[in-house]
């Protein structure tokens, strides 16, 4: 399948933010310590649920889904050990390392998938689960993890890894005493799975500095509903700015997106804010800028590819450092395929001010086929993406969202010759 795509239209409109796909995730693994039924609303309809609900079924795990959303019923769930198949379809696979061995003192888990981004090792869960206590076994990328009883400790993360501070929260949560997690992941998404936790009974807290998890606290039913998904609501909205237009998506708190706000606004977008809703507005003219992207606070690297269309886009070019995925560079062959000149040194790419027209491209990840989805709208004359299903793991009805705005945009069985 592909997209087809005709750029040159300025989008204008409004959409409303799907549930956050990087919270759902750990929450959906969260719910095997509940041993109980959770109801959860406003998850995002996209692939990495399906399967990871899929993975989570091995284990005994029950989906119904309800009116009000899905039921998710742990009561039964028993060891197993997960089918390479499911646990290469996802990145979140991983977090059934903390929470596996939670539950069973033991987990087997073949190798781990998610989007090519460049090396990602697990070295910082290996060492964070180990201090409370596992073991810790590989064999030809398989990872075997056990343990008679975990210990809550004081942990310092080496870096600020998403992943790995899931994993010790969750395995925390089984541990005697208290866990203390210094430079843990403060990403939006780890405040979302700690509401979770929260919601169902466990104690954690929040300092500046550290994060407590207080263990074995009898965990109870609840009912949750899934806060907006930032990453997709930045994406329509830089949208609309690459396109010139004006576009506002509902249902997502600004805060989080504070550094891509700050940014356009340097870029000269009209930014307006509200309690629950974001709203920009392209001016006329897009200055470039440089951006860094780093763990939260920092600019999101799950912005950079879509940062690096709006750069080409305008008047005086800049560039995009990544420093969490610094070879998160996929989408740049295709992007120059449409138009876009850049030069990648390292870490970092510098995008000069191009003309972006129509071309035959293919997504090689989920965020780089939103940027070149943009890029697309963006550009003259027809694009041609294919990439469907790296797009269909993240952002729930793609293509009816973008024409919501006015996007000339059609997901076509199978690819028709180019242009
Ligand atoms: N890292 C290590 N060792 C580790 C763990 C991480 O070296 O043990 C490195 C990674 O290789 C990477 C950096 O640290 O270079 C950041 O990794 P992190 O663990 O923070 O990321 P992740 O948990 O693998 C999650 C999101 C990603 C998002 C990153 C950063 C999920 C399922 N995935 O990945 O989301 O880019 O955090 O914010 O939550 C996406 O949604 O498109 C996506 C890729």
């Amino acid at each position: 399948m592909a997209y087809c795509i005709n750029g040159g239209r300025a989008l204008s409109g409004e959409v409303s933010a799907q549930g956050s796909k990087n919270a759902a995730l750990p929450i959906l693994f969260a719910c095997m310590a509940v041993r109980g039924r959770v109801l959860l609303s406003h998850l995002p309809a996209i692939s990495d649920i399906e399967k990871t609900k899929a993975l989570l079924s091995e284990f005994g795990a029950v989906f119904e889904s309800t009116e009000e959303g899905l039921l998710v019923d742990t009561t039964y769930i028993h060891p197993a050990v997960a089918s390479p198949s499911h646990t290469g379809a996802t990145r979140a696979s991983s977090y059934l390392l903390g929470v596996g061995l939670g539950c069973f003192g033991e987990v087997r888990l073949s190798p781990s998938g998610g989007c090519n981004l460049g090396k990602r090792p697990l070295d910082i869960h290996k060492g964070a689960l180990e201090a409370l206590g596992a073991l810790w076994q590989e064999e030809e990328g398989s990872i075997h993890l056990y343990a008679s009883r975990l210990s809550g400790r004081r942990v310092r993360l080496p870096y600020r890894s998403v992943g790995a501070t899931v994993n010790l929260l969750l395995a925390a949560l089984f541990a005697e005493g208290r866990t203390d997690i210094y430079n843990y992941a403060r990403e939006g998404h780890i405040r979302e799975l700690l509401r979770f936790l929260r919601a169902v009974g466990a104690e954690v807290a929040e300092t500046p500095t550290r994060l407590t998890v207080w263990g074995k606290r009898p965990l109870h039913s609840a009912a949750f509903r899934v806060s907006g998904d930032e990453i997709e609501a930045a994406t329509y909205l830089m949208g609309g700015v690459a396109t010139g237009g004006r576009v506002r998506v509902s249902g997502i708190s600004p805060e989080g997106l504070f550094p891509l706000l700050h940014t356009l606004g340097k870029m000269g977008v009209k930014v307006e804010t509200e309690k629950d809703a974001v709203a920009v507005l392209a001016r006329g003219r897009l200055y470039g800028t440089d951006v860094v992207c780093r763990p939260h606070p920092g600019f999101p690297t799950d912005l950079h590819p879509q940062m690096s269309v709006l750069l080409a886009l305008s008047e005086t070019g800049g560039s995009v450092r990544d420093t969490v995925f610094p070879d998160r560079f996929g989408y740049a062959d295709a992007l120059a395929k449409m138009g876009g000149a850049y030069r990648r040194r390292g870490s970092t790419i510098r995008l000069f001010p191009s003309v972006l027209r129509g071309a035959a491209v293919a997504a090689p990840d989920l965020r780089a086929g939103a940027a070149l989805t943009i890029a697309a709208l963006a550009a003259e004359g027809r694009t041609l993406l294919e990439g469907e299903a790296f797009i269909g793991r993240g952002y729930e009805s793609f293509a009816e969202k973008w024409q919501s705005l006015g996007g000339d945009i059609t997901l076509l069985p199978s690819a028709p010759p180019s242009p």
